[in-house]
């Protein structure tokens, strides 16, 4: 598919910090709650299925991400984002949740759930939960007797509309996983919206009484100790009621459907009043943050993302820039600097990977220079003034693994949409470990999708081995991330803007001290003459903190070469 906080010690600590300098000396020995965490991290998403299995039943679960705390530790990771663990059918693999206050017994137990959290606070990795407000699976109890009449206590739940007389659906709206997105209800004689799945009924985030439901849901958690949310599908939790028939756009989608352009199904303005609720809830435990899926036509409406007072998202996932899809110069550039520039100052979180999308190499990757085109990603991800998401294995350089018949698809829309559509189990398959049985994964005789075909020589244990490993040249990134003052806490700007072969820019402080990024979006040998006059930067030289290629460490600016697709990283010096 293309596109698509504790009110406790904590809550009162975050008092003792405005207090008088007498107070905070009265406790010495208690940390306050880093609110800030999260400006400047990366997060990590681990989907849960496809991690570590470690009951072997071919399906991984949350004991099997305990189990490599450690390797994310090591990798330098701040928080990790779990794809849905929750009671579920799995229809949608999770995202179809029947209790959001439990565990799927496929991925363990609560107290699985509370000794990751306790082994991960250990290592100070927070967790992130996934939180699908939008609909919920059709086996959920509020469903359940939803549907059951059209006067029970939850019959306005969700959004129920009659046909229309001759009994068809009562618009032309269409599921963003095929054909229309109104099912017909025998007990109620009336058709449910559902954007996804038919087994996804739509909550009516009209009703106060949902959102009071669900804002009780993220209190549950948080009560748990999780660091905040991923909202999925959150711009989507509005539909238009007046049920007007969507303009048809040009063509078809993968499931033979005529397009239709979603003005009165995505993005609506009420969404920013819930954005609203939920942070003011999140706020009862300081520190906790939303992260949004927002798929964004543009930056304006990306900025409006994060509230007019930063009172909604924290952190709305930037899709512009990793879903280039191509490696043009003027895009990334343009890119990059409309986040500096247009969301009024807020933090942008770049992705390049997620469960929905094809892996970055097989969008960005040429076959020939892969290797130095996944350092190149990585640079872009992990360098600019940004938070930063990876999708697990990103690191690896793993890629797609799509499958070959229908037959083996395990994600629906695959079935449905084959062969136009193959679904998503190419971007999931089993996190490569190592070159053993299931690479590490599982000990099952068949894991609920096959390892990819290259995990001999993309696993981390080989990676780990070798000193140009993509692996290693993202460990290296995330901790300069950490360590280098001008990479954690500095300005961004771009140089040698006329030159559409090289990107080029600086993060500098006020102190004057930059660092240099340089990359070279060519197949070609590169040669450039930088000068950082026009960012106000005093260099002649830079000193080598990373490259992709063999790198001197001291280079000259005024006639800087790099062979294709190479990345460098380096701080300026007189
Ligand atoms: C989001 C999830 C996707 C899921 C859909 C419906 O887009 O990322 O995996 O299928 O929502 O819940």
């Amino acid at each position: 598919m293309t596109c698509f906080r504790r009110r406790s010690l904590a809550f009162l600590l975050s008092f003792v910090t405005l207090a008088p300098c007498a107070l905070r000396a009265a406790t010495p020995d208690v940390a306050p709650p880093d609110r800030d965490w999260w400006r400047t991290s990366v997060i990590y998403e681990v989907y849960p299925r496809s991690f570590g299995d470690s009951n072997g039943d071919g399906i991984g679960d949350l004991n099997g991400i305990t189990q490599h705390l450690d390797y994310l530790k090591d990798l330098g990771v701040d928080a990790i984002w779990i794809s849905p663990f929750y009671p579920s059918p799995q229809v949608d693999f999770g995202y179809d949740i029947s209790d959001y206050e439990g565990i799927d017994p496929q991925f363990g137990t609560m107290a699985d759930f509370d000794r990751l959290m306790s082994e991960a606070k250990k290592r100070n990795i927070r967790i992130l939960n996934d939180m699908v407000l939008n609909h919920t699976s059709d086996q959920h109890p509020w469903f359940i007797e939803s549907k059951s009449s059209r006067t029970n206590p939850k019959a306005n739940w969700f959004v129920w509309q009659d046909g229309k007389p001759d009994g068809q659906p009562p618009n032309n709206w269409v599921s963003l996983f095929g054909h229309s997105a109104w099912q017909f209800e025998p007990s109620r004689k009336q058709f449910y919206y559902h954007e996804f799945y038919k087994q996804q009924p739509d909550l009516n985030w009209e009703n106060g009484d949902v959102r009071k439901a669900m804002y009780d849901v993220l209190r549950f958690w948080m009560a748990k100790g999780v660091a905040g949310f991923r909202l999925d599908a959150i711009t989507s939790l509005f539909e238009d009621l007046s049920l007007k028939d969507e303009p048809y756009v040009a063509g078809t989608n993968a499931y033979g459907d005529r397009n239709v352009s979603r003005l009165y199904t995505d993005n609506l303005p009420q969404v920013h009043d819930v954005l609203r609720e939920l942070h003011k809830t999140v706020s009862e435990y300081p520190g906790t943050i939303l992260i949004g899926e927002t798929y964004l036509p543009n930056v304006a409406e990306l900025a409006k993302m994060y509230g007019r007072d930063r009172d909604e998202l924290d952190l709305p996932m930037d899709t512009q820039l990793g879903f280039t899809n191509r490696l043009s110069v003027p895009e990334f550039r343009g890119k990059l600097q409309d986040a500096e520039t247009k969301i009024n100052g807020n933090v942008p979180l770049f992705v390049f990977e997620n469960h929905d999308n094809s892996r970055s190499i097989n969008r960005y990757g040429d076959g020939t220079h892969n290797a130095a085109i996944a350092k190149l990603l990585a640079t872009l991800l992990l360098t600019p003034r940004d938070a930063a998401l990876i999708y697990y294995g990103e690191e690896l350089g793993m890629m797609d693994n799509i499958p070959k018949r229908k037959e083996d698809v395990q994600d629906p829309i695959g079935k449905l949409g084959w062969p136009k559509e193959k679904g998503r189990d190419g971007e999931r398959t089993p996190m490569q470990w190592n070159n053993d049985v299931d690479a590490g994964f599982s000990s099952a005789a068949k894991t609920w999708l096959p390892v990819g075909a290259d995990f001999q020589t993309v696993n981390v244990v080989r990676e780990q081995k070798d000193p140009n490993s993509l692996l290693n040249y993202y460990k290296t990134l995330i901790h300069l991330r950490k360590e280098n003052p001008q990479l954690r806490e500095g300005g961004f700007v771009t140089v040698d803007d006329s030159n559409n072969n090289v990107f080029s820019y600086l993060r500098n402080t006020p102190d004057g001290k930059a660092v240099l990024v340089v990359t070279n979006f060519t197949a070609a040998p590169q040669t450039v003459a930088l000068n950082l006059g026009t960012a106000a930067i005093q260099g002649a030289h830079v000193r080598t903190l990373l490259a992709s290629f063999a790198s001197a460490p001291r280079l000259e600016l005024r006639a800087f070469s790099l062979p294709p697709y190479a990345s460098y990283v380096g701080q300026v010096e007189p």
